[in-house]
């Protein structure tokens, strides 16, 4: 398994490419099923979880096909058909290995009247059940089995009639499972109190340039009119909020300074503001707050910060898994429940470390690029899954960094 290895204490200098986001890419792959026609998206990054979503549609009858991108170049263009659908079952063994699977329910109830999914499962990052997607879809009218791991969703007659659909707390992805399934519904469907994350706007956008009728883009509620049919369209992905400020924290402990090219600011403000204002009390919260995928990262940064920091993670339980491997490498963290109190060191030292999950990695190497000494980060698959081509756009910037395989 492969291993990336950072030397600690270059000051990161020059310009980073910010791809294509992931989150997006999972959220727009799944519209391909919702027409006959073929959709195209551009700056689609090159991740491991986008290339399994891939598999995953191909398994449902979508042909993919990918265009003369080079191996130099970040980002390639897929052109996705679902012109008949072969099947309508997400298995097992590619849910657990991609949670984001779920989100072909919504399109798939939608365009065959059935889709059946594994559930999830556990999740490194807690519990994260699907029972807001189950119920939103039923407020539209599907009926939901549950049986041998596996959920099902029936549309009575083929088709959702639509309806009305109050979420009790934000969630990103039952918004959008909820808002895929109804703009192809019989009927009109009002989301409440969806999830306004920039994710969710640009499936919005790819949806109205499929012929969707969505009002209220980007506001907590949400109203469609279901249409009979959508078009094909070619869509640019959005970029990475996530990388971007990721990359903020490395260059921001390292005293460095990066210009993230291509970055979109307007996606990032409670990231650039907890930046500017680092130090401070700071709790995830729902988009436009502060998110949770910056959380780590952003304890990483604290650790050499001056003072203390309080962090309070709101969203998920358990997304603490990096606390013990930074305290490896001498950080001084203490959690109490949902509350991390980071009291900045004077310096961290390198240490072989590994994390349970994507963003808890990033939060290693951002430490790894400060610390005395080697870090040694396993696991890397994890960083595969959302960071395109890490170390390379690391080293560029100036970081001593390499990945390694083992055999
Ligand atoms: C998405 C992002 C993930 C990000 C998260 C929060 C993708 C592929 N993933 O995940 O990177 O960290 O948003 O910004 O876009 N919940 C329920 N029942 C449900 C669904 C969610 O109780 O049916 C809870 C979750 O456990 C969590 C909270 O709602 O506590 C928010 O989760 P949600 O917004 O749904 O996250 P995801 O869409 O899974």
């Amino acid at each position: 398994m492969d291993r990336i290895l950072i030397r600690g204490g270059n000051r990161l200098t020059g310009k980073l490419p910010i791809s294509g986001a992931k989150n997006s890419a999972l959220t727009l792959m799944p519209c391909a099923l919702l027409t006959e026609e073929p959709v195209t998206l551009r700056n689609l990054p090159r991740l491991a979880d986008v290339d399994s979503f891939g598999h995953l549609l191909n398994q449902l009858g979508v042909s993919t096909e990918i265009e003369g991108a080079r191996p130099s170049d970040f980002g390639r263009v897929m052109t996705m058909r679902a012109g008949r659908l072969t099947s309508t079952e997400a298995p097992y063994d590619i849910v657990r290995k991609m949670r984001a699977s779920i989100l072909v329910l919504g399109p798939l109830v939608a365009r065959a009247g059935e889709a059946t999914v594994s559930l999830p499962g556990g999740c490194s990052i807690g519990n994260r059940p699907i029972d807001l997607h189950l119920k939103a879809l039923e407020a539209m009218g599907a009926r939901i089995e549950l049986a041998a791991g596996y959920v099902k969703a029936i549309a009575p007659g083929g088709r959702l009639p639509g309806g009305r659909v109050a979420f009790p707390i934000v969630s990103v992805g039952a918004t959008e499972n909820a808002l895929m399934a109804a703009v192809l519904a019989k009927g009109g469907t009002v989301i409440e109190n969806a999830a306004r994350e920039p994710e969710i706007v640009d499936l919005c956008n790819l949806l109205l340039a499929m012929g969707a009728s969505i009002s209220g883009v980007g506001t907590e509620r949400l109203e469609i009119e279901g249409v009979e049919r959508l078009h094909g369209a070619t869509y640019r992905v959005m970029p990475d909020r996530i990388e971007a400020g990721s990359y903020a924290c490395a260059a921001a402990i390292t005293g460095g300074s990066v210009e993230l090219v291509g970055a979109k600011p307007d996606d990032m403000r409670a990231t650039i503001a907890a930046l500017i204002d680092a130090g401070v009390t700071l709790s995830t919260a729902p988009f436009p707050g502060f998110p949770t995928d910056m959380q780590a990262q952003f304890m990483a940064m604290l650790c050499k910060a001056d003072g203390a920091s309080v962090l309070t993670e709101t969203i998920f339980e358990n997304r603490y898994m990096h606390v013990p491997e930074l305290a490896r490498m001498g950080a001084d963290i203490q959690v109490r429940g949902r509350t991390a109190v980071v009291r900045g060191v004077d310096h961290l030292v390198g240490a072989p470390v590994m994390a349970t999950d994507l963003r808890a990695s990033m939060s290693l190497i951002i430490a790894g690029l400060v610390a005395q000494g080697q870090t040694e980060v396993s696991r890397v698959y994890h960083l595969d899954r959302g960071y395109e081509r890490l170390e390379e756009k690391l080293s560029a910037v100036g970081a001593d960094i390499e990945r390694v395989g083992d055999g």
